[in-house]
């Protein structure tokens, strides 16, 4: 994102990184090369997909086929799924870091500078509606060049000072579900993971969801009331992130936001 900066690894960058311990052990690693800092993303073993596909039909048993995830995890093919998503969706024009080497068993990508949106939002400073605001018009953008993302949780959006990128794009979630499917899963995804840290403002936050929903297609539309409604008793859990933790007052904090306004 950094057009100053020239793009191409040499040799000795890839020697370099291909003899580092850091990504094979963490997976994820940043490394300083003569093409600036990059992130080195390791290839995850092969894993059954027998959990997957058991999570698959429990969600269609409770309604929620749009939640469903795609069968595969780690292995060559995953890796080759977050290079061909990377392409893709910066030919669309979405911010994603550039892709700047790829062989097997990692690939590199552009370090994007700048916090993950969760870290921004739990910080007690600055307009924390603004940044929200920031993330959900990240979201629309995707969303209106007919894309949608893989994860978007709010870990995996970086708040770079271009704006917001995002990153992770290890599933694609059209091998199992339609596009109006997988954008009403960005969503919820975007308000799941944002939601609990903003327990404030919720008047204005659900005058901003407003307009996005009238601005997504009708089956997004339809996809979110009709998660909205299957989700809805979840809005009965508590609200307080003590003792209950995190898992609990996020799942709260999205049913309850979403059954309020798909009621109104
Ligand atoms: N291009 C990038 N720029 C900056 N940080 C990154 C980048 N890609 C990954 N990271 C960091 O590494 C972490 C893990 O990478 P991610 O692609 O989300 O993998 P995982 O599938 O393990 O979640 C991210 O949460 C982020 O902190
Ligand atoms: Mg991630």
């Amino acid at each position: 994102m950094r057009a100053e900066l020239p793009r191409e690894l040499l040799p000795d960058d890839l020697q370099r990184i291909r003899a580092s311990e850091g990504w094979r052990r963490d997976r994820v690693e940043v490394l300083e090369t003569s093409a600036g800092p990059v992130v080195v993303k390791g290839q995850r073993p092969p894993r059954s997909v027998t959990p997957r596909r058991m999570f698959n039909w429990a969600m269609q048993a409770a309604g929620l086929a749009t939640l469903k995830v795609p069968l595969r995890d780690g292995g060559p093919e995953a890796q080759q799924v977050e290079v061909r998503r990377l392409a893709e969706l910066r030919a669309a024009g979405v911010r994603v870091p550039t892709l700047m080497h790829v062989e097997p068993g990692f690939f590199v990508q552009e370090y994007l500078t700048g916090p993950d949106l969760s870290r921004e939002l739990s910080r007690g400073a600055g307009d924390r509606l603004a940044v929200w605001q920031q993330g959900v018009a990240a979201v629309q953008a995707v969303h209106s060049r007919q894309e949608c993302l893989s994860q978007a949780f709010a870990r995996n959006f970086i708040v770079t000072p271009e704006g917001i990128a995002a990153i992770d794009h290890e599933e694609d979630p059209l091998e199992v579900v339609s596009l109006p499917q997988a954008q009403a899963r960005d969503w919820l995804f975007y308000l799941h993971s944002t939601l609990w840290l903003l327990p404030e403002r919720r008047a204005e936050m659900l005058s901003v969801w407003e307009r996005v929903v009238g601005a997504e297609s009708r089956l997004v539309a339809d996809f979110m009331h009709r998660l909205a409604r299957r989700l809805a008793p979840l809005r009965h859990l508590p609200s307080q992130r003590k003792p209950w933790g995190r898992d609990i007052v996020s799942a709260q904090a999205a049913a309850s936001f979403l059954n309020t306004w798909s009621r109104s």
